[in-house]
């Protein structure tokens, strides 16, 4: 039985990179592990949001969360803002970083490369994250493997402070990836990632994508012009994208998937992937449905984020008390 935390950001667009590389394992993880996961809307306005679009995607991944199969019953489930330790030992964590290591974040680097100045917030994402973690005793963070670099740095800044105060001031998380659907690319460009950001709506499916989106999505997803279909992430990096896709949604392994269309062309794998895709998201979207409208919701947000702060509670106490914090005299 382990510690696990992990966080998605309140942005809109879930999408099947999102689903594929880390809320799967979110689900498998609360068998036998004790499991909180957090809606991070604090990480969300480290670019601009519209308050009302924010509120809204809060709801929507909570309740996509639930639908996915996280049991409130099993997991603790709750919002980021709603619990003040974050805020509290993320400052604590920044004064133990240094500028260096945070200007290199891959991350940093590309969001920042798209706006005339960096906010601030930007820059301090990775620290908010190391937070985020340390602040449960967190041992195992499943995440995408686009996250390697953050754990690494949470990883850093845990053993640093307790270098400096006390070896029992953080628990040393480790990240978990998942081997297949660790990278889901971006469907109209294979070199990039998919993400929710892209201004390609068709470069992604959105979990709540309707049937004729996600047909209009992967038919027109770049290939190549080979005709054969390999898995080559080389030559052939489209084609290798989409077996990933259906290997991760049918648990097929690929050399299978590539024997079984041995002979066909990309037009008969495309519109069997549409059909697979279409049967694991119909279920997930009936289900969202139902929570998204339900008045639970925001009651099962309540009671995590009481649960979620009891824990949050000690640790910033024991923090406090190895750092000379507060009053204490
Ligand atoms: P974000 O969309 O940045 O909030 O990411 C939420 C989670 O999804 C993180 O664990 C990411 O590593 C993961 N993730 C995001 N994009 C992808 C992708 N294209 N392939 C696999 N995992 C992803
Ligand atoms: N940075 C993560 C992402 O973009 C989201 C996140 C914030 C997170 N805090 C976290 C993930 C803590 C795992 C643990 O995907």
């Amino acid at each position: 039985m382990k510690r696990v935390f992990s966080g998605i950001q309140p942005t809109g667009n879930i999408h099947l990179g999102n689903y594929l590389g880390a809320l799967r394992q979110f689900v498998d993880l609360q068998k036998d592990n004790e499991c909180i996961y957090c809606i991070v809307d604090m990480h969300a306005i480290t670019v601009p949001k519209d308050p009302e679009v924010l509120k809204k995607s809060i709801m929507d991944v909570a309740a996509l969360y639930l639908a996915l199969g996280i049991d409130p019953e099993k997991s603790i489930v709750f919002i980021q803002s709603d619990v003040p330790g974050h805020a509290e030992l993320s400052w604590m964590l920044t004064c133990s970083s240094y500028t260096g290591e945070l200007s290199r974040m891959t991350q940093f680097k590309q969001k920042s490369k798209m706006q005339e100045s960096a906010p601030t917030g930007l820059f301090m994402y990775p620290v908010l994250m190391a937070a985020d973690i340390l602040l449960y005793d967190t041992e195992v963070v499943p995440v995408g493997d686009d996250q390697k670099q953050h754990i690494e740095l949470t990883r850093d800044l845990a053993k640093r402070v307790n270098g400096k105060y006390g070896e029992d001031t953080f628990v040393i998380p480790e990240g978990r990836y998942m081997k297949s659907g660790a990278r889901i690319m971006s469907l109209d460009d294979p070199s990039s990632k998919m993400s929710k950001s892209a201004e390609n709506e068709y470069s992604r499916i959105q979990l709540l994508d309707s049937p004729s989106k996600i047909k209009k999505s992967i038919m027109r997803a770049t290939t190549d012009s080979e005709g054969v279909i390999r898995y080559d992430q080389e030559k052939q990096p489209g084609i290798a994208n989409l077996l990933n896709i259906y290997s991760a949604c049918t648990n097929k392994p690929v050399d299978e998937i590539v024997k079984d269309y041995d002979g066909k062309g990309y037009g008969a794998l495309k519109k069997d992937l549409v059909d697979v895709l279409v049967e694991n998201l119909t279920p997930v979207q009936e289900r969202f449905a139902e929570i998204r409208n339900s008045d639970e919701l925001p009651k099962i947000l309540a009671a995590g984020a009481e649960k979620a702060n009891a824990i949050a509670e000690k640790t910033i106490k024991r923090v406090k008390d190895n750092f000379g914090l507060g009053n204490r005299f």
